[in-house]
């Protein structure tokens, strides 16, 4: 401690914890290194036109104004005051971490709106949580100890490896899913990971799953979630359900949450006892259906006692302030508000998505899995690499980002087995900013399949015509950088145990 006081002396690197420098944090993925890559470069219209498009954020910011008029029209809200008087000192002091019953009610309201009641949410089985992330990491807490595992189908959202694994010391194993059936889970895949599991000698206590998927965009058939309900019965296990993108769904077959499959079993009996109910958990935040991940409202939802009182103790950590509690108990208590959000949200969400699978299918070599949900497509762009091959598919996304100025992640990032998916957002951008972004890759792809699928440089002579000269691709640092991708794509794969 002392020597770490001396005014010149650099922190040794000895002197963290292993948890704090073991590399199970993930952020030398290529998914988190394609961020930095965009914030030294950033696209705008006007001041730099040439900059790389942000098309690796699922973020929606496609309906800001619905909330911003709401706030015009309730200024008690952000004005920390209640019928005109102010709240400011009841909220300054306000530190219950069961938070607040009016925003609770409110939210548990919400989530059984957003599923149409065909199950409705329990307050107090309600963990409040900063956000998903903290929502997945005490759940994980209190279900697994070190070196237990939990099977996650892929690909999957790689921000798991760091909100489950690194802090609890819990390891993930991929239930790999294939493109022959649209990557649906299979019980075949669920019982080879189970197996894979015991190989290794890890005890399996659950399954996680992201419903609607994130990177796919589809939902989860009921069919899938029937059998990932028996799966998890006969093993004795904990089904996780991270519903985060649940108010995303714009196309039928619409959002069936795990919830309405665990209640239709109560109702016929088949979980007579309730056992299966207390061993079935779902993650919710209102980071993408209100588009709000920078106030960090997210929660646990859970019939197991045990569980929500241990993950209500661990909340504490990451707390959900009183004033952003104050705001959102008024804006979700509003149902005339929050029925036409919801409508109005999942229109322009489709109406987005439309316009960049239209735009996809244009493009020679690239094709679009039919999607219904989320913030996202998940590309196949196999037909525009090299070699098909995660090196091609490393290679390939490399010339996207540098070339056609495009921000994309990479399947590999996500754990997907077959190289050439790449998982690209729309909804944190302007139309007019989605239509540039699809001309330059048109042209891209063009250029690629004049020269022989991107070889040669008359393909790189195109892009570059395409994004003008402001963009260089001889920068020897940025070449330097784009090296380190290669271990960090192989370590991605290694996650895969
Ligand atoms: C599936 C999934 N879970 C959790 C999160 C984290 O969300 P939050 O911002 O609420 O922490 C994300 C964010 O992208 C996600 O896609």
């Amino acid at each position: 401690m002392v020597s770490m006081m001396i005014a010149d002396e650099k922190p040794q690197p000895q002197l963290l914890s292993k948890k704090a420098t073991c590399n199970s944090h993930g952020q030398d993925s290529s998914y988190f290194l394609g961020w930095e890559e965009y914030e030294k470069n950033p696209y705008d219209p006007v001041a730099n036109p040439g900059g790389i498009i942000q098309m690796g954020l699922a973020e929606n910011q496609l309906s800001f104004d619905l909330l911003e008029a709401w706030l015009e029209d309730n200024p008690d809200a952000l004005g920390l005051r209640r019928g005109g008087a102010s709240v400011f000192r009841e909220l300054a002091l306000f530190q219950d971490y069961h938070g607040m019953p009016a925003f609770k009610n409110a939210l548990a309201r919400f989530m059984s709106e957003q599923r149409g009641y065909r199950v409705t949410f329990d307050p107090s089985n309600i963990v409040l949580t900063a956000g998903a992330t903290s929502a997945n990491e005490a759940l994980m807490f209190c279900l697994a100890d070190h070196g237990d595992a939990f099977l996650i189908p892929t690909p999957y959202y790689p921000g798991f490896d760091r909100d489950l694994k690194w802090r609890t010391g819990a390891e993930i194993v991929p239930v790999h899913c294939t493109s022959a059936n649209g990557f649906r889970v299979t019980r075949a895949a669920l019982d080879d990971a189970y197996r894979r599991a015991q190989k290794q000698r890890l005890r399996v206590k659950g399954v996680l799953i992201t419903n609607p998927s994130n990177p796919l965009g589809t939902t989860s058939p009921r069919a899938d979630l029937e059998m990932l309900v028996d799966f998890v019965a006969a093993k004795g296990i904990h089904l996780v359900s991270d519903e985060i993108y649940s108010g995303t769904a714009f196309a039928e077959p619409g959002f069936v949450s795990v919830l309405e499959v665990v209640a239709a079993r109560r109702r016929n009996s088949t979980d007579a006892d309730g056992l299966l109910s207390e061993r079935v958990h779902v993650v919710y935040s209102l980071s993408k259906d209100l588009g709000l991940p920078g106030f960090r409202v997210g929660a646990i939802y859970s019939s197991n006692a045990g569980v929500v009182s241990a993950a209500t103790k661990m909340s504490s950590f990451g707390l959900v302030s009183s004033q952003t509690q104050h705001l959102l108990a008024s804006l979700l208590g509003d149902r005339d508000f929050t029925r036409r959000y919801i409508a109005e949200n999942t229109r322009r969400i489709k109406a987005r998505r439309d316009q960049l699978a239209e735009g996809l299918a244009a493009i020679g070599g690239v094709e679009c899995l039919e999607s219904n949900a989320g913030l996202f497509c998940w590309v196949n762009m196999r037909g525009l690499m090299r070699t098909p091959s995660f090196e091609g598919e490393m290679e390939l996304w490399k010339k996207v980002v540098f070339e056609v100025g495009l921000n994309i992640s990479p399947g590999s990032s996500c754990h997907c087995r077959e190289p050439g998916w790449f998982r690209v957002c729309f909804a944190n951008m302007s139309a007019k900013t989605l239509d540039v972004a699809l001309n330059r890759l048109a042209a891209f792809a063009e250029a690629a399949a004049v020269e022989g699928r991107g070889r040669g440089p008359a393909a790189a002579a195109a892009a570059r015509r395409v994004l003008g000269p402001a963009r260089s691709m001889s920068l020897p640092i940025r070449f330097s950088w784009a090296n380190r991708l290669t271990p960090a794509s192989a370590a991605d794969r290694k996650a895969e145990r």
